[in-house]
């Protein structure tokens, strides 16, 4: 008896120390900015195949919420830029989207909300002080709904903040500190979620970095070593994130919050849209930073490794390309939750697709053989379709760059086919430079794919009950097997 009740608890301490081991766990971002989303059921359960824990939101999305519920899924859920002038001026404002987008699907929906990501980004330069004014009250005014809703203690208020708050002068990250043009309001803003034990979310993105400077170097964006390392006094950093992270580090020390906890709000690497963007070096950026933050050794200011959202979960062909071509791209799955590149997420722990999509037809919209690709009128339709469709994938260095006039009018006229869910007349668009085939257009080894989209038919419900027990099984076993290599490895210590 006391053997089994001492055993019991022994397995808990080792249980409980995997926790802290591996199970940091892993978070990613959910946009829903598609033509032709999932099923929110469906990302749910993608999610928790793959061991996702963590899940942030960029707005209460009813769908994606009720899908949350119960699902075992931490949520970060955000309050859209646009949203933070009203709730900033007006207290009721506050406290109704906090009893309709917190309290409502906490308790009713048993939704597992733990943050309330207060504006996103809303220092950006480019935003030329748009929400500098609004971003704090609106802070102050849902923390103070959360109390009064008594759940200050269970979910805490943060804003995600662009790492452009901070910088360094000389470049070493020992110099860092705010922006000076809101050095201030940072320190106020890090001194309120400090006082309310809530974590300073950052966004970090060294592909961002590579874009924007021809020169950088491009190793230092990775996490298996470089010519160019930075060296500042003692510490060599080897990689763009430490160095960034540590900048925060010591921007956060120089105004006495050294030691708030940090959250990195979004994280990752997109694989087309441009040269830089493809499926190698987001293998390589995700794959190296996941297991940089699984060696559970932080960085050289920090050694207890933050929790991480990567961005993004799945692409998303209706966000703005205003930021570039790749916006679209940075999913760590494709629209549809196919994988993109193989990637080991825990402890040799492959990626699992998506299950239960539903597609259209495999057919597709191409060119036709007999259209004369020197028509004058082509590049006008090539032009509408890539209007109303996406074909960030069509330019130079992306997945369907160098293609000859026939196959950027193919790519183009499928995409708006595909994206109008094949209706009858809309391949017929393109009159007589348009057939519909049911021949994969893709030529063997081309990274370019022809996509045929999901099946979004309101009448049919695209649920799959019952793909979640094997998988469970599968943990287990797998988690059970840990436990007993642990119990081995501490009888031999
Ligand atoms: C809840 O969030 C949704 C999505 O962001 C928003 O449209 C809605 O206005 C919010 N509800 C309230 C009462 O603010
Ligand atoms: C993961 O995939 C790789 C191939 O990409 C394979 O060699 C490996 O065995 C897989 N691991 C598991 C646990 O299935
Ligand atoms: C194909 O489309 C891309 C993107 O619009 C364009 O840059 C490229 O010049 C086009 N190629 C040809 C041969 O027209
Ligand atoms: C395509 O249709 C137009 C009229 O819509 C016609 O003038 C043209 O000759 C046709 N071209 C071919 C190759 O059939």
């Amino acid at each position: 008896m006391s053997f089994r009740y001492s055993f019991t608890v022994f397995l808990f301490f080792i249980l409980g120390g995997c926790e802290q081991l591996l199970v940091n766990g892993l978070g990613c971002n959910w946009g829903i900015q598609a033509t032709h989303p999932l099923s929110p059921d469906i990302v749910v359960q993608l999610m928790k195949e793959n061991g996702i824990d963590k899940v942030k939101l960029f707005e209460a999305d009813p769908r994606a919420m009720q899908a949350l519920g119960r699902s075992g899924i931490q949520v970060m859920v955000g309050i859209p830029n646009d949203m933070l002038a009203g709730i900033a001026s007006s207290v009721r404002a506050a406290e109704e989207w906090v009893s309709r987008n917190v309290s409502y699907f906490l308790s009713t929906r048993g939704v597992d909300i733990r943050y309330v990501a207060v504006g996103n980004e809303p220092f950006l330069t480019t935003y030329n002080n748009r929400f500098t004014q609004t971003t704090f009250p609106a802070l102050q005014n849902i923390q103070a709904a959360l109390i009064k809703a008594g759940l200050g203690r269970d979910v805490k208020a943060t804003v995600p903040l662009n790492a452009d708050v901070y910088q360094s002068d000389t470049g070493v990250p020992s110099a860092g500190n705010f922006r000076s043009d809101i050095h201030d309001l940072m320190v106020s803003i890090v001194k309120f979620l400090n006082d309310n034990g809530a974590p300073l979310t950052i966004n970090i993105y060294p592909f961002l970095s590579l874009y924007a400077d021809p020169h950088f170097p491009v190793d230092f964006a990775f996490f298996d070593g470089t010519a160019s390392p930075v060296v500042d006094g003692s510490t060599t950093y080897n990689n763009v994130f430490d160095a960034n992270y540590d900048t925060l580090i010591s921007a956060l020390e120089k105004n006495g919050y050294g030691s708030i906890p940090i959250i990195i709000g979004e994280v990752g690497w997109p694989t087309d849209g441009d040269t830089n963007a493809n499926t190698q070096l987001a293998r390589r950026f995700n794959q190296g930073l996941i297991n940089h933050i699984n060696q559970g050794t932080g960085t050289p200011k920090r050694p207890t490794p933050p929790d991480v959202y990567l961005f993004s979960l799945i692409d998303e062909d209706a966000k703005s390309i205003e930021p570039g071509n790749f916006e679209r791209h940075w999913g760590v799955f494709y629209f549809d939750g196919t994988i993109k590149y193989p990637l080991s997420l825990e402890h040799g722990r492959n990626l699992t697709a998506a299950k239960g999509v539903r597609y259209l037809q495999r057919q597709w919209c191409v060119m036709s053989p007999d259209a004369n690709v020197m028509d004058p009128n082509l590049p006008e339709r090539i032009n509408f379709a890539c209007t109303y469709a996406d074909c960030t994938s069509l330019g130079y260095g992306s997945s369907c760059g160098g293609m000859d006039v026939r196959g950027n009018a193919s790519y183009a006229f499928n995409m708006y086919y595909q994206t109008m869910n094949q209706r009858r007349g809309s391949c017929e668009e393109f009159g007589n430079f348009s057939i519909i085939t049911r021949i994969d257009p893709r030529v063997q080894g081309s990274s370019c794919r022809y996509e045929v989209m999901i099946d979004n038919g309101r009448h049919e419900r695209v649920r799959n009950p019952g793909t979640n027990s094997g998988g469970n099984i599968l943990c287990s076993i797998v988690s059970w097997g840990f436990v007993l290599v642990l119990i081995v490895c501490c009888y031999l210590i």
